[in-house]
């Protein structure tokens, strides 16, 4: 259970700055949280309540949303197998059952290592790929049992860890974009009147339209 740590606070900092309203940064803020250590812990919420200003429940109400954010902690590797309509009549069912087998534990569950957590999930979009499943957020396609026993050695060794972050990785530094202080939150960007310069804009546009119509 942690807060953010200092690096990512200053992080969560620039990131509040982006925005005219320090609580839209909220979603950003919980992916920090959850790459930091690879879910939200309550702790995260509570400092994410305090740097944007509004309340740990708030902030709650928002995590709760979005089933990607996860509130227990996972394994390194989330492996989500689809069980829609298309990826059932190809074998989803008996899929799952041999992740179970093979892993030794059931659905909604993590190895004891700490290395796989195994969940099913809603149609992932890649029907005609059936039976499909992803590992992080990273699809495998047409998945036998051979497959599935050949991603797990894979993911026990190491040899894909180039290809595939910790669960809660999103853009591995120096590759996130970070917006230069001209461009945050202050002058450039809200006006002296506290508008954000791009809503004055077309705010001004709307109604030089309505003048002349
Ligand atoms: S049913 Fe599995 S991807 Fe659509």
């Amino acid at each position: 259970m942690a807060r953010l740590n200092p690096e990512n606070t200053e992080l969560a900092r620039e990131l509040i700055g982006h925005y005219p309203r320090p609580k839209s940064a909220l979603i950003p803020l919980l992916h920090l949280a959850q790459e930091q250590d690879g879910y939200v812990t309550d702790e995260a919420m509570v400092h994410i309540a305090e740097l944007v200003g509004v309340t740990p429940a708030e902030v709650l109400g928002t995590c709760t949303f979005y089933e990607m954010f996860k509130r227990e902690p996972v394994g390194k590797y989330l492996v989500n197998i689809c069980q829609g309509i298309a990826c059932t009549i190809m074998g989803a069912e008996e899929l799952i059952g041999h992740a179970e087998d093979a892993l030794g534990i059931k659905v909604g569950s993590t190895t004891p290592d700490g290395t796989i957590t195994l969940e099913r999930a809603e149609c992932q979009a890649a029907c005609t790929e059936a039976p499909c499943l992803q590992v992080n957020y990273r699809y495998r396609y047409r998945v036998t049992d051979e497959d599935f026993d050949g991603l797990v050695a894979q993911l026990r060794s190491g040899a894909l860890d180039a290809e595939i972050p910790p669960h809660g990785t999103l853009a591995r530094r120096p590759y996130r974009q970070h917006m230069p202080a001209d461009r945050r939150n202050g002058p450039g960007f809200i006006d002296g009147a506290g508008e954000p310069v791009w809503i004055k804009r077309h705010r001004e546009a709307a109604e030089a339209q309505g003048s002349t119509s």
